[in-house]
């Protein structure tokens, strides 16, 4: 079956989202989710949103809290643009009903973070982007012009290779008409022509073994733009948390907030001794690159499997009422962080990388913009200051709007497209071989790309991930789509972009910290 919209959204977070509600009065708009629409990272965001709000903060401060944290990285012009608008892009966030908790005096209650100079992350309690999530999902809901497809998974995005054409990374005007969609109810692959196309598929968390993300972060976006050879950059750049909660048996692991540090909260080893001061004289709120390092050298040095996060000096009072989703969670695991240490490790949170994108979110592929986690814009160089993604987010979808409006009444659509052709193909009975393989992934990432690399645990990877990578473009192309192989193969593409990215860059840089060329860090 073919479709046809003006714009077609690809994702259900902040990004895809707020873009979507910024083009539809120009257009008719579908907008795809691969489960639910609530199912996003933005749904489990904690900390908040980072803009300058009051009068002691200043844009030229979080410039700089900005470019400090991105290790001489950052695109500066980004930067600039990506501060400078956020205020107004929270006032839109606000005006579409979200809730930023406020002080007595009617200001917005402000957190501080590591790496930020000023208190200036706006948040609802601890449950930041459920509050978020929550009331863009209203607004999609009742807008007449936004059409919603849920358990609709985006296969890959359609250029002219698929009218025939030898597409290659150098080939000039690669153009994007819309996407290949995989209805998982019935099974059936559907076309969505569209004029313009939006990714917005946020993370890579589930190519680690431990991560933060939900299992939606397969890094789909990524992996279907660098197939169809639009450019993808900075994948060497893939931030861990440095404090979620230790419980080996669940997946995703839950974050406990950095704003919770930004609060007086220490880091301590399993003994009771603090070290932050040891590495960076910010402590336990330096940087998230120092301080997941730092961790990983203590838990290194003690073989320890996990530091605690102690918050028990605060008013037990306070701390509830500042953190109750961690309170009660934490509660539920047998731990009461107003009188028990929190034990806590490092996990796959963020990728600093994937889309490249212009400051208009256009990506190098002609009407294919994308915006959030999934594109790389150049604020976060090598690596991201807390809560500056949920902003970026907002201000490219915004940007992302203004240009594609500006420019669709010259767009058609290509009526040439032929349909998905799945001839040859048989429904793959081999489930365990599928979820077999996405576990070795992780066990590769885990063990040889994580906080701290080198030249033969790179190696050792992409060797591993060589051989992964043959078995399942074999079985691909001999299986009916799933939404499972889908995945699985869009976890070995991006995987391969990490470790690719990550063998090309000799030298330690922010996130990307190896032991051949550690002149950078002193650990
Ligand atoms: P997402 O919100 O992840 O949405 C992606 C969407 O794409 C989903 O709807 C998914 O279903 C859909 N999708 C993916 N692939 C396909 C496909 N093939 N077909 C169809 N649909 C698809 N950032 C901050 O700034 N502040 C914070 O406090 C903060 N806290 C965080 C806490 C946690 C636990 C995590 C995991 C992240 C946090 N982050 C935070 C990061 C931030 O939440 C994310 O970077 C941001 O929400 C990403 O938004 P997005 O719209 O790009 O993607
Ligand atoms: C957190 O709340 O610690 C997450 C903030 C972020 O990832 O920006």
């Amino acid at each position: 079956m073919v479709r046809k919209y003006d714009f077609i959204v690809i994702g259900s977070g902040i990004a895809g989202m707020s873009f979507a509600l910024k083009v539809a009065h120009k257009g008719k708009v579908a907008i795809l989710s691969k489960t639910r629409l609530e199912e996003a990272n933005t749904n489990l965001a904690q900390g908040g949103i980072a803009s300058v709000t009051k009068d002691s903060d200043n844009f030229e401060k979080h410039i700089q809290d900005t470019l400090i944290c991105g290790d001489g990285l950052c695109n500066e012009e980004v930067v600039r643009m990506v501060v400078e608008n956020a205020p107004s892009q929270i006032d839109e966030l606000v005006k579409w009903g979200v809730d930023f908790d406020k002080g007595d005096e009617g200001n917005f209650d402000l957190h501080k973070e590591g790496g930020h100079s000023d208190f200036r992350i706006l948040h609802h309690k601890d449950a930041t982007g459920a509050e978020i999530q929550k009331r863009l999902v209203r607004q999609i809901k009742k807008h007449p012009h936004i059409d919603v497809f849920e358990n609709h998974f985006a296969v890959e995005i359609i250029t002219q290779h698929h009218l025939g054409m030898l597409v290659k990374h150098t080939t000039p005007n690669i153009e994007c008409y819309g996407a290949y969609v995989l209805n998982e109810k019935t099974r059936h692959v559907h076309t969505f022509l569209a004029k313009v196309t939006m990714m917005a598929t946020g993370g890579i968390g589930s190519i680690y073994q431990s991560t933060t993300n939900p299992s939606i972060a397969t890094g789909d976006g990524i992996a279907m733009v660098y197939r169809a050879k639009g450019l993808v950059s900075d994948m060497e750049f893939v931030q861990f948390h440095p404090t979620s909660f230790y419980n080996p048996n669940e997946r995703p692991s839950f974050l406990i907030t950095e704003a919770m540090r930004g609060y007086g909260a220490v880091l301590r080893t399993r003994k009771g001794r603090q070290f932050m001061h040891k590495y960076d004289e910010r402590g336990s709120l330096a940087p998230r690159d120092i301080v997941a390092r730092a961790i990983d050298s203590e838990m290194k040095l003690s073989g320890d499997d996990f530091v605690y996060l102690d918050v028990t000096h605060k008013s037990a009072e306070e701390t509830k009422a500042h953190f109750p989703t961690i309170y009660q969670k934490c509660l539920s695991l047998g731990v009461d962080i107003t009188k028990d240490y929190i034990p806590v490790v490092p996990a796959a949170h963020y990728l600093c990388g994937g889309i490249e994108v212009d400051v208009y979110s256009q990506s190098s592929i002609r009407n294919l913009y994308a915006a959030g986690e999934c594109s790389r814009t150049g604020l976060h160089g090598a690596n991201r200051l807390a809560s500056n993604s949920l902003i970026e987010a907002v201000v490219y979808a915004d940007k992302a709007a203004t240009h594609a409006l500006g420019r669709i009444e010259g767009v058609v659509f290509n009526e040439q497209v032929p349909e998905w052709n799945d001839e040859g193909t048989s429904l793959n009975e081999e489930m365990v071989l599928i979820t077999q393989s996405a576990k070795e992934v992780g066990q590769i990432m885990s063990n040889y790309v994580g906080i701290v690399r080198s030249n033969l645990r790179l190696k050792r990877a992409m060797d591993r991930l060589e051989i992964l990578y043959k078995e399942t473009e074999d079985l691909f192309t001999r299986s009916v789509v799933t939404k499972d192989i889908c995945e699985l193969r869009n976890i070995i593409n991006t995987a391969y972009l990490v470790i690719k990215m990550a063998m090309q860059r000799k030298k330690s840089r922010g996130l990307h910290y190896t032991l051949d060329y550690p002149d950078k860090i002193e650990l």
